[in-house]
């Protein structure tokens, strides 16, 4: 028997595959779930992927890295040391683009020629549409993710994706903060509380009534996320140093906003000066969206804060006298879209 069946034939004791959540974003690719050994796995990938081959051969001499092939002849490749495309288009969620991230995320995860059920998720102004959910755009998503993406790179398989599910980013946030991992519910879901999920490129409001329905009128997302910030430090830094239109990889700014130091010319540049002002200014902004959405939220009983902008803006709860932090923001919609599919699965 090849290494690849037995694989194949892994997952729980009956058979079932593993059960994989993948909050696949704008500019993070977050994975939770079942690991291919049964312990939980947890992992984060930056969603950078530039179109083509690019010579980026590992010093092992086995190839490029994150080299792959999709069914429509295209190749991509995923690095964080190369300029990505910049995935800001309105298409991502149904992109070739989409489909690499979520298998080089499961690759990287250990799923490479392992049966795997997968559940994706759509931002809350994609998921519904008109107040009800976007059958057909959720239909066109898992169709994508159900069509080929093959490795180019020595000794990666791709995953085999089984069943193909797609929940509501912000929704799945509300779902971790009203359960534990057990599936107890731990937080009173018959009370009215906002998510507000703070990305990569949008800062998404979810007003949940009751743990049934949703506020259309109150949700909604805005343009306004990190890479707002990456974006005004680039042009700061881009002036300060005299850079011109130098690219500049996205892990050096991701770097940069998390320690205040910039590697330029070889050495460490401090910009502290910089990241604070720009981190101050996108805050504003996303504040004075939610406020739009929620105004002073008295009524509401919680506004719960989730998405790796809010792990940034760390004192951003403190805005609300009802306001509260994840405790892990950048995995919350990957969390609760694995709790809520788990639950489902048991029944
Ligand atoms: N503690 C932190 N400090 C600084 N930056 C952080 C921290 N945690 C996460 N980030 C950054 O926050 C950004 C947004 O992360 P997140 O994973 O929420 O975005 P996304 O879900 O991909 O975007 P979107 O929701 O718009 O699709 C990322 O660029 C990530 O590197
Ligand atoms: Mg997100």
């Amino acid at each position: 028997m090849t290494e690849t069946a037995t694989k194949k034939e892994r997952g729980s004791k009956d058979g079932t595959p593993p059960l994989v959540a993948i909050d696949d974003g704008y500019a993070q690719t977050k994975l939770y779930g079942q690991g291919p050994d049964g312990q939980i796995v947890r992992r984060v990938l930056r969603s950078s992927v530039r179109i083509g081959s690019h010579g980026l051969g590992s010093f092992a001499g086995d190839g490029a890295v994150g080299l792959w092939q999709t069914e429509e002849g295209n190749k991509y490749t995923v690095s964080d040391e190369i300029e990505a495309e910049d995935p800001r288009f309105t298409d991502f969620h149904l992109s070739p683009i989409n489909r690499v991230l979520v298998n080089h995320a499961l690759s990287l995860a250990g799923f490479g020629g392992t049966r795997v059920d997968i559940v994706t998720g759509l931002p809350v102004k994609e998921f519904f549409r008109e107040q009800r959910k976007d059958e057909e755009r959720i239909q066109r998503k898992r169709d994508n993710l159900s069509r080929g993406a093959f490795p180019k790179s020595n000794g990666v398989e791709a995953p085999v994706l089984c069943d193909i599910q797609v929940g509501c980013q912000a929704i799945a946030a509300y779902v971790d903060w009203a359960l534990d991992d057990e599936l107890k519910t731990r937080n009173d879901t018959g009370k009215t509380i906002a998510i507000v999920d703070i990305g990569g490129r949008t800062t998404d409001v979810a007003v949940v009534v009751g743990g049934k329905s949703i506020d259309h009128e109150r949700s909604g997302t805005a343009d306004v996320g990190v890479l707002d910030v990456y974006k005004g430090v680039l042009d700061r830094v881009r002036s300060r140093f005299e850079l011109d239109d130098d690219a500049l990889p996205l892990s050096l700014m991701n770097e940069a906003v998390r320690t205040g130091t910039m590697q330029l010319f070889g050495r460490p540049n401090d910009v502290t000066d910089i990241v604070a002002d720009v981190v101050g200014q996108v805050q504003e902004r996303a504040l004075r969206e939610i406020q739009r959405r929620l105004g002073r939220a008295a009524t509401l009983h919680a506004i719960v804060f989730v998405g790796g902008g809010s792990a940034l803006f760390k004192d951003i709860a403190n805005a609300y006298q009802n306001g509260a932090m994840s405790d892990d923001p950048e995995f919350a919609n990957a969390r609760g879209l694995y709790k809520y599919f788990a639950q489902r699965r048991r029944g």
